[in-house]
């Protein structure tokens, strides 16, 4: 395991990346309808489309074994959607994709790749894309992955900025406003190892939600509230509240059964090391969780996680306020 500092923004600026993302607040209940927090992180996904005489298309991603996953005709019926919607179907291509991003992890690949591939089609092919139409089509793709997305991954992928989000009838009305921080925030990302697929994970509490809904709703309903109070932790930067809503925001996620044995383990880890806050991000039941301390503590969090055997990465939230390559 290595313990890679990354830049809070992506290094990777071209129009062809999708940005991998952290939830930082309310993960699951943004699907029905509160708010959430996420960032972008430094991992993204890259993609390359050139033009072949031949007809039909050839996708190349490197590391992706097709044989381990259910999911494994995923990034071939995503970019059948996206050729169908952007009315290049049958065209001949190459598409290929450049991963920096560990896939099952919660840190949002699924959106970046639909983001990446929408991308690198538009410039190969000179298709003019708002950044609205490239998250409304990363949106469709996410369908196909998990059935009811909030919406929130695609539009993280798609601009590249902290954002507060709440759901609303389709990505295209989705309501997000750019969060920004007084100096960046460093958080450590830590890897379970252990892959979860967030349809899984959705359906767990689409289930639990159908039996009891006004009890869910209620959980929900903290939820959003701890989200909109970290709007304001995160605009003063005040590292102490935002660890203390995290920890309660993972509490609330357990109680919605989607923790795991191993998140639970890094999460208590992270906190005997020092840190201020630490919770599951993402879809959970493995997959990742994310940390908060102060600066000064932040390696040393990251490296206990480490040597206990985990895969790591620092990230910040970006005090930037400038636009990703294509905005909103
Ligand atoms: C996945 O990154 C976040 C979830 O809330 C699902 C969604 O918002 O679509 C679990």
């Amino acid at each position: 395991p290595a313990l890679t500092p990354v830049p809070a923004r992506a290094t990777v600026t071209e129009d062809t990346a999708g940005f991998g993302k952290i939830i930082l607040f309310g993960e699951h209940s943004v699907v029905y309808g509160y708010h959430a927090i996420a960032a972008p992180i430094g991992l993204s996904i890259r993609a390359q489309v050139t033009r072949r005489e031949e007809a039909g298309s050839d996708l190349i991603i490197p590391g992706f074994d097709s044989a381990d996953s259910a999911d494994s005709d995923l990034p071939v019926r995503i970019a059948a959607l996206i050729t169908e919607r952007l009315g290049i179907r049958g065209s001949g291509m190459r598409i290929e994709v450049f991963p920096n991003l560990p896939r099952a992890s919660g840190l949002g690949a699924s959106a970046a790749l639909a983001v990446a591939i929408i991308r690198a089609m538009a410039s190969c092919f000179d298709i003019p894309l708002t950044g609205r139409e490239v998250s409304a089509l990363a949106f469709e793709c996410e369908q196909i992955v998990h059935g009811t997305p909030s919406g929130i991954d695609n539009t993280v992928a798609t601009f590249g900025q902290p954002i507060l989000f709440r759901k609303a009838n389709g990505a295209r009305d989705a309501e997000f406003s750019i969060v920004t921080a007084p100096h960046p925030i460093p958080i450590i990302i830590g890897i379970t190892g252990v892959r979860s697929l967030t349809a899984r994970t959705v359906s767990i509490v689409r289930t639990v939600w159908t039996k009891s809904p006004s009890r869910y709703d209620a959980i929900f309903e903290q939820i959003d509230g701890l989200a909109l109070t970290g709007v304001g932790a995160l605009e003063r930067g005040d590292l102490a509240e935002l660890g203390d809503l995290m920890n309660i925001n993972h509490g609330l996620l357990n109680a919605l059964q989607v923790s795991s044995p191993e998140l639970e383990a890094l999460v208590a880890l992270a906190r005997r090391s020092g840190a201020l806050g630490a919770k599951l991000t993402g879809g959970g039941g493995g997959g990742a969780m994310i940390a908060i301390a102060e600066p000064d503590r932040t390696n040393a969090v990251a490296t206990a996680m480490r040597l206990a055997g985990y895969t790591t990465y620092l990230t910040e939230i970006s005090a930037a306020t400038a636009p990703s390559a294509s905005g909103p």
